[in-house]
């Protein structure tokens, strides 16, 4: 039987409506442990190096008042890499990062940046964080994850939710099954496979039933659904959805 998947709930939307109109309010932190309450197994947030949502100051307070994990999604560069190992997160997450974007568009090439990535990560391994790099659903970015000694990919389930919404099934199932095969690839290598981006009520069924996955990070579906229901309602309707896709699968 497939076991537990894990929820991280990505509360940078929070702060994306807090920083809309430079007030104290609302607070990301208040979000994270109504998460925790609401059956979030881990909370997600992204220090982007033009800290348009999260910021220095919401990353010490989550350090100092989360008593879930704190997952840090960050570009792979100096400056996080000193963040990350004054406030030791239970677990690191790179990714690619432009200024430019709207959110993060793909996976990380850590083929082509194999031996940078892998000093990189090395003292934040010996650190004691845990180190997951998010991938395309891509052989070559995972073996090369594997390689340089991750712990864990996270496989970018964006372009599946794009093509479901976009109306274009037989796209979204080809996505679907490469995510599923690359998920059995990465753990075969020994990574713990974790999944997210862009994931709704109506695309996570499918991927929480990849037997491999142990964990899912979502963020923007539902911070926006919390508008309508409560965040604690929001969180609590998905964590069931993804039970419900697991037991079916098993
Ligand atoms: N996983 C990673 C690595 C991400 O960068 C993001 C977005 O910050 C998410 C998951 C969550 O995506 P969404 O906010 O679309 O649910």
């Amino acid at each position: 039987m497939a076991e537990h998947l894990r929820l991280g709930v990505n509360i940078d939307h929070v702060a994306t409506v807090r920083n809309a109109r430079g007030s104290a309010y609302p607070d990301p932190v208040r979000a994270a442990l109504l998460a925790e309450a609401a059956g979030a197994d881990g909370i997600t947030a992204h220090l982007r190096e033009d800290r348009r949502h999260i910021t220095d100051a919401d990353i010490a307070a989550l350090t100092d008042r989360l008593r879930l994990p704190l997952n840090l999604e960050m570009a792979a560069t100096p400056e996080m890499q000193a963040i990350a190992l004054r406030h030791r997160p239970h677990a690191v997450c790179l990714v690619p990062e432009r200024r430019e974007e709207r959110t993060t568009e793909g996976g990380l090439d850590v083929a082509r940046d194999e031996n940078r990535l892998a000093h990189f990560i090395a003292p934040l391994r010996a650190a004691g964080c845990r180190v997951s790099i998010f991938v395309a659903a891509d052989r070559a970015q995972i073996e090369a994850a594997a390689r340089i000694g991750a712990e864990v990919v996270e496989l970018h389930t964006g372009a599946y939710c794009d093509l479901h919404h976009a109306g274009r099934p037989d796209e979204r199932d080809a996505e679907l099954a490469r995510l599923t095969e690359m998920a059995a690839l990465a753990s075969g290598l020994g990574l713990e496979v974790h999944a997210g981006h862009g994931l709704t009520y109506d695309t996570v069924g499918p991927v929480a039933a990849i037997p491999e996955l142990r964990e899912l990070n979502i963020g923007h579906f539902l911070i926006g659904e919390a508008i309508f229901r409560g965040l604690g309602p929001a969180i609590a309707e998905m964590r069931a959805r993804m039970d419900a896709a697991r037991a079916a699968a098993a």
